[in-house]
């Protein structure tokens, strides 16, 4: 069954939002270096990686079906933030709004009997999960931390292991 306008269109808008949180979480990367936080850096860097992926997912998926990829200007992202804590909280609403966002494809599809796409988006309800629960922590991490530098210190010194593609304790894993 040929792929739907509604559903098409929607797709490619996901899959321009997921390479907008890429060059988000790029921007926060570049924010914790400017701050020497080089850990903190890595962690947004690999978490860069993981949303192109999830970009690419929508790109092979729209191609499977037949569909044609469209790719939009990418806004400018933030650029400065108030401290570690102010990106985190930032980070995790853009997380719950990618959520939102994966809801209404499956609302869409579901309302479009698209099944198909129904199914492929099972994995990003999945990992929605993930990603919000990994910024969670780091943001609970962080309240701890409070004004503690050396706690900081060996917060960002955790965040430093994160490694694309490796599931541990500092992010959420690219299994699929
Ligand atoms: Fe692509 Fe962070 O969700």
């Amino acid at each position: 069954m040929a792929i739907s306008e509604k559903v098409l269109k929607a797709l490619n808008a996901q899959l321009n939002r997921e390479i907008y949180s890429a060059y988000l979480y790029l921007s926060m990367s570049a924010y914790f270096e400017s701050i020497n936080l080089k850990g903190f850096s890595n962690w947004m860097r690999v978490q860069w990686q993981e949303e192109l992926v999830h970009a690419m997912k929508f790109f092979d998926y729209i191609t499977s079906r037949g569909g044609r990829v469209e790719l939009y200007g990418i806004e400018t992202p933030p650029k400065e933030w108030k401290s570690p804590i102010d990106v985190f909280e930032f980070a995790l609403n853009h997380e719950k709004n990618v959520t939102s966002r994966i809801n209404e494809l499956v609302e869409l599809s579901m309302a479009e009997k698209d099944y198909a796409t129904l199914n492929m988006l099972r994995w990003f309800i999945d990992e929605q999960v993930e990603e919000e629960k990994s910024f969670e922590e780091i943001l609970i991490k962080l309240r701890f931390v409070g004004s503690d530098a050396r706690a900081l210190f060996f917060l960002d010194a955790e965040l430093a292991k994160r490694k694309f593609g490796v599931e541990d304790e500092t992010g959420s894993s690219l299994q699929d």
